[in-house]
Order: structure tokens, then sequence, then C-alpha cells
């Protein structure tokens, strides 16, 4: 062989070699994010009939096992993006539940709840525009015009969506609700932008905040994600109670999803760049079987919502749920009237050491409210807002009266209710009181694009089973926290508010993001991780081949 062979031979030997490591790099570069894994939880939900027309016992109590969540609380809390390839967690989040009887009561278990996906939003837009580009790249969101049946016709129904309450004042004001007036001279609210916002009314407010977001597009080709604002909750509110058959139930939700499934913006990803905002627990959007007295629609089972991530403000677990702060009373317009409404929270003398605002559950073995009462009312340091007969009942439902107790307490006791969750959480971080949770799955577990990661950081934890057992002395345990403890929380809260609250949806804010600047970005980067792991797959089997 002579030296010019040799040389050729070299030259393309190289050529293959840069090729293979060109290949290897970019298949490198896309294994990136993925799903974490989790420890399994068991919860169990007991749902009374839905034929019993009774609001009051239409509840879902939780029978939570005892767990090891309250010695280990802080390393369950995630967030450390790690990619595992192999984690299956959809047949995971499908094989959920198993469903026993229980006389007129249904009882489901959940196992493992999938885990939720936190998605390193940041890296994702470094990685996509590079300076000088369209500041919107990787940022548009395309809204559909959906069929006005499936949202504008629901507000004008507004008087039938609840079975006892008209919703129509709760969806004034672009979904705020009326508008605060406060009669008396104590101040508690700042001057502007305060609303008796309804728990249930995320997705009017998300839908009009989202005809204000800076990079909407009507060019769906350029989206990066594609919103539709369906009023799912406010749809299904109509039919939770009442003894309503399931093909009512469903009827909307399946013809929502036939139209989708029919539009050109679906084909490109199989509606997996799709989002929807549910402002209701995700429980109601989730009936396992066609049994009349299964609770709720099948909205997030239908195959093609499968496909589809939703927002919402409780989170069962499944990996397309991601859960957003239920809305609170202060909607705000600038960046200017959060700042001092943080420095007023900052400033503000607080005489109670604990406050409740809720209702007991006297039908419920399990639940631990009826405990937290009996010891709220015997301590001096605890003020309780009862939400229940013999109290002043209409002052559990007064803003103005449940922010000025709650400004006034150093601690927020946020016990489960009809579901692990509650809005009073969101209204106890807003006036800069500690919550004090007994259940990882309150805020731990849900909110991880909007609260702090380390729980330790801004709350209390107390595991429920030592309140059943009535081994814990609130006021004794609360108490104990120190000082400086006490001041590196409550300064954590007040850092947060403007992240869980909801500004007025036809405002922008200058430099703070609000709950809903942080779920836009965290549903952008999802999808992008999404569209990243079709690209992989595909990129996998060229390799292969
Ligand atoms: C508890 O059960 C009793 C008897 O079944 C019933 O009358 C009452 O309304 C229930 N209370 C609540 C709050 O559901
Ligand atoms: C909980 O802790 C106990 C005792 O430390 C241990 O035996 C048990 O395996 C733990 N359970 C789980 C689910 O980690
Ligand atoms: C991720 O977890 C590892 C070990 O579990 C830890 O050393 C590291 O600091 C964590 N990284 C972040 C960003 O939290
Ligand atoms: C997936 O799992 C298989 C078998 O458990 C293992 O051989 C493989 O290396 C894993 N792949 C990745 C990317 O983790
Ligand atoms: C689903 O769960 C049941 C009971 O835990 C188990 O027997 C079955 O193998 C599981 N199926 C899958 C697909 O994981
Ligand atoms: C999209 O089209 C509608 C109707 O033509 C128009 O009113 C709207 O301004 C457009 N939006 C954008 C972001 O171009
Ligand atoms: C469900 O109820 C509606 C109205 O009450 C009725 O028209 C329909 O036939 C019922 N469907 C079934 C399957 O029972
Ligand atoms: C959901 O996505 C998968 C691809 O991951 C696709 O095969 C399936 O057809 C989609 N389902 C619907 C209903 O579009
Ligand atoms: C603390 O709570 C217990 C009951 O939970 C009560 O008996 C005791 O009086 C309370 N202490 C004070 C100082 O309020
Ligand atoms: C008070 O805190 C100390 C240490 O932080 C702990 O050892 C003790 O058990 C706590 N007491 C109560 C009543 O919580």
């Amino acid at each position: 062989m002579d030296i010019s062979m040799l040389r050729k031979q070299l030259v393309r030997f190289r050529f293959v070699l840069l090729i293979t490591l060109f290949i290897f790099s970019v298949f490198l570069l896309c294994l990136d994010y993925s799903f974490l894994t989790t420890n399994t939880t068991r919860i169990t939900y007991l749902v009374p009939a839905v034929r019993n027309n009774n609001p009051k016992q239409v509840e879902i109590e939780i029978d939570n096992t005892p767990s090891n969540f309250s010695t280990n609380f802080n390393e369950i809390i995630c967030c450390n993006t790690t990619y595992n390839q192999n984690s299956s967690v959809t047949d995971e989040a499908k094989n959920v539940s198993t469903i026993h009887d229980e006389g007129n009561r249904r009882k489901y278990i959940i196992n493992s709840p999938p885990p939720l996906i936190q998605v390193n939003v940041d890296k994702v837009f470094t990685k996509l525009a590079p300076k000088k580009l369209d500041p919107c790249l990787g940022q548009y969101i395309y809204v559909y015009d959906l069929p006005a049946r499936f949202n504008k016709d629901l507000l004008k129904g507004c008087d039938t969506l609840m079975k006892w309450e008209n919703m129509c004042p709760h969806l004034s004001n672009l979904g705020l609700g009326t508008k605060i007036v406060e009669k008396s001279n104590k101040k508690v609210l700042s001057k502007k932008n305060w609303y008796a916002t309804n728990q249930f009314s995320l997705e009017l407010i998300f839908h009009n905040t989202m005809k204000n977001y800076k990079c909407l597009t009507n060019d769906s080709s350029l989206a990066s994600a594609i919103y539709v604002p369906y009023y799912a909750g406010l749809d299904v509110g109509k039919y939770l109670w009442g003894g309503f058959n399931i093909s009512i139930r469903d009827e909307s939700p399946k013809e929502l999803m036939k139209w989708l499934s029919q539009q050109p913006q679906w084909r490109k990803m199989s509606g997996k760049d799709h989002f929807m905002v549910g402002g209701r627990i995700s429980y109601d959007f989730r009936r396992r079987s066609d049994d009349i007295e299964d609770w709720g629609t099948k909205l997030m089972f239908l195959p093609e919502a499968s496909n589809m991530s939703i927002l919402l403000i409780e989170s069962s677990g499944y990996e397309n749920e991601f859960p957003i702060p239920y809305p609170t009373y202060f909607h705000p317009k600038k960046d200017d009237e959060i700042i001092k409404w943080q420095r007023k929270m900052r400033n503000k003398k607080r005489d109670y050491l604990f406050s409740f605002a809720g209702a007991p559950r006297p039908n419920s073995t399990s639940s631990i409210r009826n405990e937290l009462i009996k010891q709220c009312e015997s301590s001096k340091s605890c003020k309780l807002v009862g939400c229940y007969f013999g109290q002043n009942k209409k002052h559990c439902g007064d803003p103005v009266h449940v922010m000025d107790i709650f400004q006034n307490s150093v601690f927020c006791l946020q016990p489960p209710g009809d579901s692990f969750t509650r809005r009073s959480i969101f209204d106890s971080i807003l006036a800069g009181c500690i919550p004090v949770f007994f259940h990882p799955q309150s805020a731990y577990k849900q909110y991880l694009w909007h609260l702090p990661k380390k729980g330790s950081s801004y709350s209390v934890f107390i595991p429920e089973i030592d309140v059943k057992r009535k081994k814990v002395m609130i006021n004794k345990t609360l108490l104990n926290v120190s000082k400086s403890e006490v001041l590196a929380m409550r300064e954590e809260i007040i850092r947060i508010i403007p992240r869980i609250l909801y500004r007025y949806p036809n405002s922008r804010l200058e430099t703070l993001e609000d709950a809903f600047d942080v779920a836009v970005k965290g549903i952008l980067g999802r999808i992008e991780a999404m569209r990243r792991k079709i690209t992989n797959s595909y990129h996998a089997k060229v390799v292969a081949v």
C-alpha cells in the first residue's frame, strides 16, 4: 500500500469518525429533560353518592394512612431534574386505581401519584433565544377561537352554573368578582384592586389575562404552545350535583375533543403542544367509571386530553397535570402596588399566634378539622373564623374580615378539607401569615412552579397523624418556633407574594412575575420538553437505522 492510499484511508476514517461524533453529540444534547421518579403514597378518597343533593354531604374525605412524610418531608420535595429516559411514568399513571364498594360510598385507592414535572424553563429560553432575535421566539402562544358553547355561552348562562349559588356576580369584572369596598377605617386592604374573587373562577381570569399576553400569535405554525380556552370547571360545575347522567356530563368534553382533533393545529404534535386550564380540582375531571354514582366528568381520561396538558388548582398527580395557585383577592395593575403591599405585610404587628378560618367536618372521622377547631377554641392565642352554624358565618365569606385576621396572625392553619388543597393557603401567604400544613399534598407536592422548593423555608409542617392521635398541642408547637425562624419564614412568604397572585387581567407588570407569568413559563417549558422528546425518539430511530 503506498502512502497516498494510506492518506486517503486516513482521511476517510477521520470523516466517518467526525460524522459519528456529530450524531452522538446531537443525541446527547437532546437528552436533557424528563420526569422525576417518586416514592409511593397511598391516598384514599371516599365519595358519597352523587345523587344525594345535599351539597354539604358531597365531600371528598381524605383518609390518609400514616406515612413517613413527617420526618423527611424536606427530602421528598423535589426538584432536582434528573433525566431518566426509562421511566414508565405514563404506564404507571394509567394503573392508579382500584375501586371498592362500601355501601353507598365508593372508595378509590389511588396508588403512587406519578411525579409532577419540574422543567427548567430558563434553560430552555436561553438556548432558544440567542440575542438580537425576536424576543418572543419560543414564547408564542396561539389561542383557539372555540365555538361559543365551550366558553362564552357558559358565561351567558352564569345563573345556572351552580345549583345553589348564582355565579354571575363572581364572574363579573373579567372573572375577578365584585369589587371590594372597605367600609371601616381600619385600612385592612390597600387602596386599589381588591375583588371578592371566587375560588373557582381561574378559567376566566386566565383566559382574560391571556388575551393581553405579550407573545400572542395568529400564526399557529409559529406557536410554541396552543391554548384551548375551554371553561372546563364552570361546565362540569353544572352537573356535579343533581344526579345528572353521564352522557349529559360528558357531552361537551367529548364534543370539544372531537372539534380539536379535527383542527389542522392538532396534527402537528397530536395535541401535545395543547394546554387547558381547569378552575376546579383534578378529581372533578377524572371520573373512573361510567357508573352514574361516580363523581365528575371523564374529560381528562378522553384520549385527546391525555395528550394535552392541564393547569389546575389541585392535581392528583398525573403527569400532564400542573397545579397552579387558586386565585386570591388582590389583583394589582402595577409592580408598585405589590411592593407597597409587601412592605405593609412586613411591618404588620400580629396579635394572634395562630388562626384558622374554615368549617369542621362533623361527619368525617378522618378529618382533623374538628380537633383543630377544638384546640383553637381552647387557646387564648388562637383566632377562629368559623364557617359554620353557630358562628358568625357571614364573616368567613367576607374577604376584609379574613384578610384582617390573617394579617394579624403569625401562623395560619391549613388542614385538608374536601380535598388536600385550599384557597386559604394563598390568602394566608398574601397576608404574610405563615401557613401550617398537615399533609404534604396540600402544597409541597403540588405547587412546584410557584412555591419555594424547601417546604420548611416558608411553612411549618405538623403531621396529620399526630393531630389525630392528639400527640401535639398546636399552640405549644408553634410557640416553640424560634423568633429568627419566624422572621425568616415570613420574609420568604412575603417575597413570593407576587408569584401567587393573579394581576388584573388587562394589565402587565414590569419587573415582577405573577402567578400567570410563572404558569405560562412552566407550560412553555413543559411543551418544549415534550417536543424534544418526540424529536429525540426520531433521532434515536435514525441512529439505530
Ligand atoms: C352529618 O350527618 C347528619 C346525619 O346524617 C346530617 O343531618 C348532617 O347534615 C351532616 N352534616 C354535614 C355537615 O354534612
Ligand atoms: C416508615 O418508617 C418506618 C420506621 O422508620 C419504616 O419501617 C417504614 O418502612 C417506612 N415506610 C416507608 C413507606 O418509607
Ligand atoms: C441535586 O441533587 C444532588 C444530590 O441529590 C445535590 O448534590 C445537588 O446539589 C442538587 N442540585 C440542585 C440544583 O439542587
Ligand atoms: C433502560 O433500561 C434498560 C434495562 O433496564 C437499560 O439496559 C438501559 O441502559 C436503560 N436506558 C437508559 C437510557 O437509561
Ligand atoms: C396494575 O396494578 C395491579 C394491582 O396493583 C397489578 O396487579 C397490575 O400488574 C398493574 N398493571 C400494570 C400494567 O402495571
Ligand atoms: C388575530 O386576529 C384577530 C382577528 O383578525 C385580530 O383581531 C387580532 O389582533 C390578531 N392577533 C394577533 C396577535 O395578531
Ligand atoms: C340522560 O338524561 C337526558 C336528559 O335527562 C336524557 O335525554 C337521556 O336520554 C339520558 N341518557 C341516558 C343514557 O340515560
Ligand atoms: C396522542 O399521541 C400519540 C403519540 O404520542 C398518538 O399516537 C395518538 O394518536 C394521540 N392521540 C390522539 C387522540 O390524538
Ligand atoms: C394550649 O392548648 C391547649 C389545648 O390544645 C389548652 O388546653 C391550653 O390552655 C392552651 N394554652 C394556652 C396558653 O392558651
Ligand atoms: C421544641 O423544639 C425543640 C428543638 O427545636 C424540640 O426538641 C422539642 O421537642 C420541641 N418541643 C415541642 C413541644 O414541640
